[in-house]
């Protein structure tokens, strides 16, 4: 691969002109074909897979559109007289859902370039998707609660053998990055990414929610008077400045054993209206917010670091209109070098990217976000004890960082059709606009162009 690699580099560098672009286009194919070369007895084994060939089963499935729920409805499934009825009816969404999703995601892989989808890491991802694809699509009707139990099993134990996919989609698209453009890959990472969230939520919501039945302290007469502000998964009251503070705590902790006990730390400041709430799936938030004031708090750090003044605070503007709640972030760290801007989002380029190929494979088995983890070590330790396979998985070390954090959080941002904005002014600092939903009724999105 790395003979591929620099094959193509010097050659594309060594024409100059109009005739870059002729000759690009006929030395990618030949560094493609020298990677498959090296990946020859990989692909063979590929080739001799019924999984890689066309399936009518598969057709019938991408043939159906996915059906996408909103936090409303996610609530109402779960809301008041939590019932048998409708722990069956969860259920065999789920069950009908999940492999309708999981089906649509492996015909992208199919329609990428084939000496893409035979790297080793996306191959791994794709045969992960098909043993879950062809586990769910054969689970028939859900029926009473004893069919709801055993179908937990099955969905308790794909979440954690999924934790390590966006790692390794990750690598694969980097490995990737120069067969195919970088707009492409960042398209499949966004689409698959999103479908991904998409299926761990409406999965990790069904299984709060039998939980939530199967509870003790559940008396469905009780419950149909009180409004809860747990609904599986979703918070009702999600508090702006409460997760702004809780979130800007921990990182503000990481920040100081990163950096050492005695190195100034910025001090985050919120204001706006503080008071905000709205229903949302805390851990996405707390995500996203996570991801942005690390960035920021590292980038105040690394720019005043010669001067001997208190550094400049984070501020964090809390708004909201009859729709939307925003989030700004602002810090004085510098803002970003041009050169960077035009990768900023991207998976598959840029100086981040090098980062996180690095990093990736220094923690080869790991899943990409505290949150999944936890959520995962929560949803095991409240069923049963935890699986030793997930004890031995570890999430990224805190201070690991990965460069994907920007990207990742417009993929949680959007998927409840909300939006992620940088704005930077180079050589001062950087705003950034995080804007939810505050009504919880616009459905996920799974599609890029919003459909
Ligand atoms: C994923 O995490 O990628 C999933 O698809 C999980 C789902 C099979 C429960």
């Amino acid at each position: 691969r790395q003979c591929a690699s620099s094959l193509e580099s010097s050659l594309t560098q060594a024409v100059v002109g109009s005739h870059a672009k002729i000759l690009r286009s006929q030395v990618i194919p030949i560094t493609a074909a020298i990677t498959t070369k090296i990946n020859a007895r990989h692909l063979s084994s590929i080739q001799h897979n019924p999984r890689w060939r066309a399936s009518g089963v598969l057709d019938s499935y991408v043939a159906q559109p996915a059906r996408p729920i909103s936090l409303r409805q996610l609530v109402f499934f779960g809301g008041r007289n939590l019932d048998e009825k409708k722990i069956i009816d969860s259920a065999n969404y789920v069950r009908t859902e999940l492999p309708l999703r999981i089906a649509h995601r492996i015909r992208d892989m199919q329609k990428l370039p084939y000496v893409v989808v035979t790297n080793r890491h996306l191959s791994e991802v794709y045969e992960l998707y098909y043993k879950a694809f062809e586990s769910f699509r054969r689970i028939p009707e859900i029926k009473s609660l004893e069919d709801n139990e055993k179908f937990c099993e099955i969905v308790k134990t794909a979440l954690q053998e999924h934790l390590t996919v966006i790692p390794s989609l990750a690598m694969g698209v980097l490995e990737c990055n120069d067969l195919v453009p970088s707009h492409e890959l960042d398209r499949f990472m966004n689409v698959i990414l999103r479908s991904r969230i998409s299926r761990r939520v409406i999965a990790e919501q069904h299984l709060a929610l039998t939980d939530t039945f199967n509870s003790p302290f559940h008396f469905p007469d009780s419950v149909s008077n009180q409004p809860h502000d747990f609904v599986g998964e979703v918070f009702l009251r999600c508090n702006a400045r409460e997760v702004v503070e809780q979130v800007g705590k921990h990182t503000l902790e990481l920040a100081r054993e990163a950096n050492g006990s005695t190195s100034p730390i910025p001090e985050i400041q919120i204001e706006g209206r503080l008071d905000t709430t709205f229903p949302y799936i805390p851990s996405h938030l707390e995500y996203i917010i996570g991801e942005l004031l690390r960035n920021s708090i590292q980038a105040t750090i690394d720019h005043h670091s010669q001067s001997s003044t208190s550094l400049p605070p984070i501020k964090i503007l809390i708004c909201h209109t009859k729709q939307h709640i925003i989030f700004r972030v602002s810090d004085q760290g510098g803002g970003i070098p041009i050169a960077e801007l035009a990768h900023l989002w991207s998976f598959a380029k840029g100086p981040r990217a090098i980062n996180y190929l690095q990093n990736f494979s220094q923690v080869p088995k790991m899943a990409a976000t505290l949150q999944e983890l936890q959520k995962t070590a929560h949803t095991h330790s409240r069923r049963e004890s935890m699986d030793t396979s997930l004890s031995r998985l570890t999430s990224r070390p805190p201070n690991l960082r990965l460069g994907m954090g920007l990207p990742m959080s417009r993929v949680y941002a959007e998927y409840w059709a909300g939006s992620l904005e940088l704005h930077s002014l180079d050589g001062y600092g950087t705003d950034v606009f995080l804007q939810v939903s505050k009504l919880g009724n616009k459905c996920e999105q799974l599609n890029l162009d919003g459909v």
